[in-house]
């Protein structure tokens, strides 16, 4: 007997957040409440429901993309920057790097119809340890560093809700252990059921355009009048001057330009997209040019909102901007309204980011990538509390609030193993990091898979010329991406040696892993056979 928990369909159309890696996404098609992931991947297959249209697909890469980063970065990318004008140059850098790298992914994924997303390119074009190295690196510093971020950014906010914009006698331990009981709630909120994951998410979902709108729509208005800041007008820029300042160390336009990225991360899931629409080889270009143009529009809205109104040192020593802001603009009550606002949308940033790093190393689990007990669902048998129709155990009908949160299989059905790994990591990044050094540590991790994966759309255009793209961007695209980003990465090594480091030895401590896990079962099992075997992901290509 299977259940199917929410079919990825349903999930994507009914919730934007969606993994970036192929292990959540498969999993999210039914695998979390079934004892055999295989079952539920055939039988219901993607391919069943194209359903996705233009708006759709519009809203689904902006809603992915749109989080912390423009409420947070701004610090960081004027700091380094040096001045307003430079400033503006790194968002649109950032954004032509994320439209460019979305683009890439978009031909690959119509390329390699396999779900997986980067995993299964990398694994396709260089072999199978390319493909593990990214899972692998997805699970211990990808997933939970970029979780770690938004709570961070969540404890900050939810701290400066409390205490109002000024904050600086509150200890940095004050926010962290806020970050880290939001982590905990939302932890267990995906604990006890899908569903109760996924109602509270759709409840923070508009929060985030509301702060964007917000700061956006006010920023024109002080334009247009010329409001003045507490009888201070901040008239900086008219006297020194919008590139005053401008840094010239390249390192330092690094740096900016990382934490720019964080604020456009995401783009790499378009590829969860390309199979679902009604008409791809239309749709998806024009998803991919509006919304990573519509996200570099307004960012450069909100951070223009921003110089207007804020004087750069005020931008400069905060994290939490927005709240600078709205004190500026509104005065305290400002300052509350959006201090809440953002602190609402990171959690249900953080809560979409639980759900997903909770599949894919649940999915990593039953693969035999990690031990077994990560691939276990629940605790213990499908015991809990029975939900479905057919079901005879029950002695009286569920009650509203039970239906309300539970899964047709019950509550407490869910990869509670995994996501309490994932939990533990995200703390420990959470107690040891910050938010700066965190996002160029973010930042060099990933970018190091996407230029891999990106260089692989070029390789593969070389091995296989003849192989269908439904969409084939122009080849100057994947050069750019890979120019810029490999600029970034080997900036970063001066930039930031101690933390290109840790990167580094974690990617290559996933090597033994590899060669321990993986090849080592698949040589004695003759290529492995089971859910348990990574070739999984190659059975099931859309053909
Ligand atoms: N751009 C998002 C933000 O500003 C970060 C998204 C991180 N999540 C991810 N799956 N890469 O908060």
């Amino acid at each position: 007997r299977s259940y199917s928990v929410s079919s990825a369909f349903d999930f994507a159309g009914n919730f934007f957040p969606l993994s970036s890696s192929a292990a959540g996404y498969a999993a999210l098609g039914g695998t979390a409440a079934t004892t055999d992931p295989t079952a539920a991947l055939n039988g219901t297959s993607l391919e069943k429901h194209k359903t996705l249209t233009y708006i759709n697909g519009l809203s689904l890469v902006v809603g992915l993309i749109i989080g912390s980063g423009i409420f947070s970065s701004p610090a960081q990318v004027n700091t380094n920057a040096g001045s307003p004008g430079a400033s503006l140059i790194i968002w649109v850098v950032a954004g032509l790097l994320a439209w460019t790298g979305a683009a890439s992914y978009a031909e690959l994924g119509g390329a390699i119809p396999l779900n997986g997303g980067a995993q299964a390119y990398l694994s396709k074009i260089f072999g199978e340890w390319a493909g593990f190295l990214f899972a692998w690196t997805s699970v211990c510093v990808l997933k939970p560093g970029s979780a770690a971020i938004i709570a961070i950014i969540f404890g900050e906010y939810m701290v400066r809700a409390v205490v109002g914009a000024n904050a600086t006698g509150v200890s940095p331990w004050v926010n962290k252990a806020v970050a880290l009981t939001g982590l905990i709630l939302v932890t267990l909120l995906n604990c006890v059921s899908t569903k109760v994951g996924m109602r509270s998410a759709q409840l923070f979902l508009f929060l985030k355009f509301f702060a964007l709108l917000g700061v956006t729509v006010t920023g024109i208005i002080v334009a247009v009048t010329g409001f003045s800041w507490e009888g201070h007008p901040n008239t900086e820029w008219k006297t020194k001057g919008w590139f005053e300042g401008t840094s010239s160390s390249v390192s330092q336009w690094a740096v900016a330009l990382y934490a720019g990225l964080w604020a456009f991360d995401g783009w790499d899931n378009v590829n969860f997209v390309t199979g679902e629409f009604i008409n791809p080889s239309r749709d998806l270009p024009r998803v991919i040019h509006t919304s990573l143009g519509a996200v570099i529009i307004s960012y450069l809205l909100a951070n223009l909102s921003y110089f207007l109104v804020l004087p750069s040192d005020v931008i400069n020593s905060t994290n939490t901007v927005a709240v600078a802001f709205g004190q500026a603009v509104f005065g305290r009550a400002g300052a509350i309204v959006l201090a809440l606002a953002v602190s609402g949308s990171c959690f249900g940033a953080l809560n979409a980011q639980t759900f997903t790093s909770g599949r894919l190393v649940y999915a990593a689990g039953k693969e035999g990538y990690l031990p077994s007990i990560f691939g276990r669902i629940g605790v213990g048998k499908q015991s809990a509390i029975r939900m479905t129709s057919t079901s005879t155990t029950l002695s009286r009908p569920p009650s509203r609030f039970m239906r309300f949160i539970s899964d047709e299989a019950g509550i407490f059905f869910t990869p509670i193993y995994a996501m309490a790994l994932n939990a533990s990591l995200t703390a420990c990044y959470i107690i040891v990091g910050e938010f700066a050094t965190l996002l160029t540590f973010y930042g060099v991790a990933g970018y190091t898979f996407y230029f891999a994966t990106v260089l692989g759309l070029i390789i593969l255009r070389i091995r296989e010329p003849n192989l269908e793209r439904p969409y084939k961007t122009y080849i100057t695209t994947p050069i750019i991406f890979c120019c810029v980003s490999l600029f970034l990465l080997s900036r970063a090594v001066f930039a930031q040696p101690g933390q290109t480091l840790i990167v580094v030895a974690f990617v290559l401590a996933g090597l033994p892993v590899y060669f321990w896990r993986v090849r080592r079962r698949s040589s004695r099992r003759g290529g492995g056979e089971k859910g348990g075997d990574w070739k999984f992901w190659k059975r099931w290509g859309r053909s």
